[in-house]
């Protein structure tokens, strides 16, 4: 079952009906003001970082589960003793049964249009580029015969900054929230007379009839979001906050003729000032910086003209890639979908979503570096920007702290390191960002260590402590040390934790000399000749074939230690016993180390990869995607941690974990089995799938971080949409594994691992200043194969660099 359409040309997502199983969300802003907004205008504000910056307050595990949000209430006098209609353009809160309503999810903005007996509005909301605000653009029509006289109330409640503070210290916080009101624009400006030296404001381009700042006052003490007192008797308070809740809201008295159109342009902004400059005098706050901002949306054509703005930035960004085939939902996705997707992962690494609060983990090292692999191809400049912050995170030892904050850029004391995938994961996004744009001068750049500008040295240095780290960490069978986990912070196996409330990563020992992953192994192997790589090009040919013998020692370890005879082992616990092996009980095989160990192109030729892929499909595969592991785990195990935590079919404890199925699609393209890879790319890619959306229940065109396995009683269920590396790996295994357009240090390659069904494609590639127009077909029975640029043939399917600012592209295969 459907609950909306695609409209590609629009590139937006249409949802029909405000009854969607989950709120379907989308995120607006694309720098530093950002905001989470579902398909009922639920959702909530901030500026950087959704922790420390909070503007506007979400109660999480709500009842309806999405209650707070950029709602307006429009409201009709229905005559004496009548109760007046009373309802939301975006149906929630208050439910009233629309005649019509759409809310339109596009590229950095969303649409709400409901109507009600003959009155349309339409709140067009988006994040202006480079603007600290949250613009509603708001038209009311009277459709009918009759004129109207209806009345609209704007709503929002204000976060006391610290969501975290916000949600739990109620003794301090209900004495210090303060505002300013003056004209239409409210001033939010708690802690701003002590520590802080940002306000927000929430404002309009009307005059209004009446506002309040009180949310207890607005509300009632016992009405709600769906009644709230002022909005029922029609009439504000002009409350103003003294502790408590401040909130922001607005009252519009309007007269609609037949067929009049009426608009207002509402603003959340985010205001900061420098300490000098903070106050007008003691009770007033400056306000010529908030001014200037509303002055730049005071008029309907200045916010057509920046809607235009950021419609025509997507654009630009979606122009580099874009792809035309026979298969629409496919097409839809690479051009639309999944690089939108992968924007938002580079915005919020896994921050804040209505499955992260925004108040835990910031940016994880190996998230971000994954994600950079997804979106480098459309901003490089900040993937570049975004590649030193990671690094000047690492420590001098190659480790790395596992998580940061991205107001400070900070590494996240309370996790801290032990991760031992973590370093390979730079070079990965290094390699990528490099083959991208032939930028090396980015090994020159000067980074600290652990934020320590004492201790900076090049990137190159990063990259090779990187290297070491895993070469100086090898356990009993020479294979990589896992640490206090591997890509699956579940597989905790130095931890033993057994208190409710540890946290399984950090307790007991946590790092230990025994327990191995063969997945670090498989990284080390595919990462590990990226570095080679990159020191051959760099000239450094002793320390290149250094690396090239480590790699090959790591991968004899791996076929002699890290093969379980039908499959690649997982890992070996703290007393050295197998994981992941049929000798095992319960997961005899897991999906990572087939993925990564094939991606690395280790047993190729010896069969191994090829008897790994069987595996995969006979033990692992199902109707919605790769489970993690088999069979699931349904005792805790002690040595191996939350991985065992969690119920059998979902998580990390054989739930159908997205981002490493299409690890499994690209190692099939290694192999050439191109059905068996495009068979699993349609399995978990959303749009394949919007006609389950019931059982799905997540939004249908995004990926989600897990769909419930085959043993669990909600299969096919996902969860935790959007901020998961699924995005990235699934651009990677359809645009560069199946499509096969490929970057490389020296040019483009194409080498397309196509389904039988699929003719041929065409796509358009901007690559290092050029944009190629290339055509893949099938070759014809006496048809040469290879690669032509404009006409001439290239050597091994690849694109040369070119100074060209086109060229066309014709590859036969
Ligand atoms: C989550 C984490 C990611 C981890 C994965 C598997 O998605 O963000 O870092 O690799 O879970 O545990
Ligand atoms: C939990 C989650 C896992 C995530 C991790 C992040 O372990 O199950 O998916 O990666 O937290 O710290």
């Amino acid at each position: 079952m459907k609950f909306g359409h695609f409209d590609d040309k629009e590139r937006e997502y249409v949802i029909e009906t405000p009854r969607t199983p989950l709120p379907w969300i989308n995120y607006l802003g694309n720098r530093d003001f950002f905001t989470l907004i579902s398909n009922t205008a639920g959702g909530y504000a901030f500026y950087r970082d959704a922790r420390l910056r909070r503007i506007t307050r979400y109660r999480y595990n709500n009842n309806p589960m999405d209650q707070e949000g950029f709602r307006l209430y429009v409201r009709e006098d229905m005559g004496p003793g009548k109760a007046p209609l009373i309802w939301n353009p975006s149906w929630q809160p208050v439910k009233t049964e629309l005649d019509s309503y759409s809310c339109r999810h596009g590229m950095g903005y969303s649409v709400f249009t409901g109507s009600k007996d003959g009155i349309t509005v339409s709140q067009t909301m988006f994040v202006p580029e480079n603007e600290n605000a949250l613009i509603y653009h708001v038209k009311l029509k009277n459709d009918g015969k009759t004129p109207r006289n209806i009345q609209l109330f704007s709503f929002v409640e204000f976060c006391l900054w610290d969501a975290n503070d916000d949600a739990t210290n109620f003794q301090r916080n209900y004495s210090t929230g303060e505002v300013e009101i003056h004209g239409s624009a409210i001033y939010h400006k708690t802690e701003y007379r002590e520590r802080r030296n940002h306000y927000s404001i929430f404002w309009c381009n009307r005059e209004v009839d009446g506002f309040d700042t009180d949310m207890d006052i607005f509300n009632g003490p016992y009405g709600s979001a769906a009644a709230p007192d002022a909005v029922i008797e029609g009439k504000c308070r002009n409350s103003v906050a003294h502790g408590w809740r401040p909130c922001g809201a607005h009252q519009m008295d309007i007269s609609l003729k037949p067929g009049e159109e009426y608009t207002v342009v509402f603003g959340l902004g985010y205001i900061e000032n420098p300490e000098d400059e903070k106050w007008e005098n003691l009770d007033a706050v400056n306000r010529t910086r908030a001014e200037q901002m509303m002055i730049r949306y005071n008029t309907d054509a200045k916010v057509d003209a920046a809607f235009a703005e950021l419609k025509d930035t997507w654009d630009r960004l979606l122009r580099k890639f874009n792809v035309s085939s026979s298969e629409p939902r496919m097409d839809r996705m690479v051009n639309i979908w999944n690089q939108y997707q992968c924007m938002v992962t580079f915005n919020m690494s896994r921050s804040a979503s209505y499955f992260e609060s925004g108040m835990g983990r910031g940016m994880g090292f190996r998230d971000s570096c994954q994600d950079l692999l997804g979106f480098v191809h459309m901003i490089p400049g900040r993937a570049r920007a975004r590649i030193l912050d990671i690094a000047a995170t690492q420590f001098p030892d190659g480790s790395s702290y596992h998580q940061y904050q991205p107001l400070t850029k900070r590494g996240n004391m309370a996790v801290g390191s032990g991760f031992n995938d973590d370093p390979l994961w730079l070079i990965a996004g290094t390699d990528a960002y490099i083959r991208e744009t032939g930028d090396f001068s980015i090994l020159d750049e000067m980074v600290p260590f652990d934020n320590n500008e004492d201790l900076a040295q090049p990137l190159m240095e990063h990259l090779r402590r990187s290297f070491n780290y895993t070469v100086t960490h090898l356990g009993p069978h020479g294979l990589p040390l896992i640490g206090r986990a591997d890509w699956n912070d579940c597989l905790n196996l130095n931890c033993f934790s057994s208190q409710p409330g540890e946290s399984f990563q950090t307790t007991g020992p946590s790092e230990g000399p025994v327990a191995e992953s063969v997945f670090i192994a498989g990284m080390f192997v595919k990462y590990g000749r990226a570095y080679e790589a990159i020191c051959r090009i760099q000239g450094l040919k002793l320390e290149a074939d250094e690396a090239e013998k480590h790699i090959a020692e790591m991968e004899k370890a791996v076929l002699t230690h890290g093969w379980d005879g039908e499959w690649f082992l997982r890992a070996y616990d703290a007393f050295s016993r197998p994981i992941g092996s049929h000798k095992n009980e319960e997961a005899q095989i897991f999906i990572e180390p087939q993925g990564m160990c094939v991606m690395a192109g280790i047993g190729k030729d010896t069969g191994e990869a090829a008897k790994s892929m069987k595996s995969v499909h006979e033990r692992l595969e199902t109707k919605y995607g790769v489970v993690l592991n088999n069979p699931p785990f349904r005792h805790y195990h002690l040595e191996l941690g939350e991985i065992s935590s969690y119920p059998p079919g979902v998580k990390e404890n054989a739930g159908i974990f997205c981002h490493n199925n299409p690890w499994i699609t690209m190692a099939e393209t290694v192999l050439g089995h191109a059905d068996e890879a495009w068979d699993l790319y349609q399995k978990i890619c959303p749009a394949y799938i919007e006609d389950i959306s019931e059982i799905h229940r997540t939004e249908p065109y995004v990926y989600s971080q897990m769909i419930a396995g085959k043993d669990s009683p909600r299969f096919g269920e996902a969860k935790n949409s959007w901020l998961t590396g699924t995005a990235a790996w699934t651009f990677l295994s359809i645009s560069q594994g199946i499509l096969g357009i490929v970057p490389d240090y020296d040019g483009l390659r194409v080498t397309p691992c196509l389904p039988r069904k699929m003719k041929g494609y065409k796509a358009s590639r901007l690559f290092r200043g050029t944009t190629y127009d290339i055509t893949v077909e099938r070759a014809g029975k006496d048809e040469e194969k290879g690669l032509w640029v404009d006409g001439e043939k290239q050597k091994d399917y690849l694109i040369p660099v070119s100074k060209k600012e086109e060229a066309s592209v014709l590859v036969r295969i």
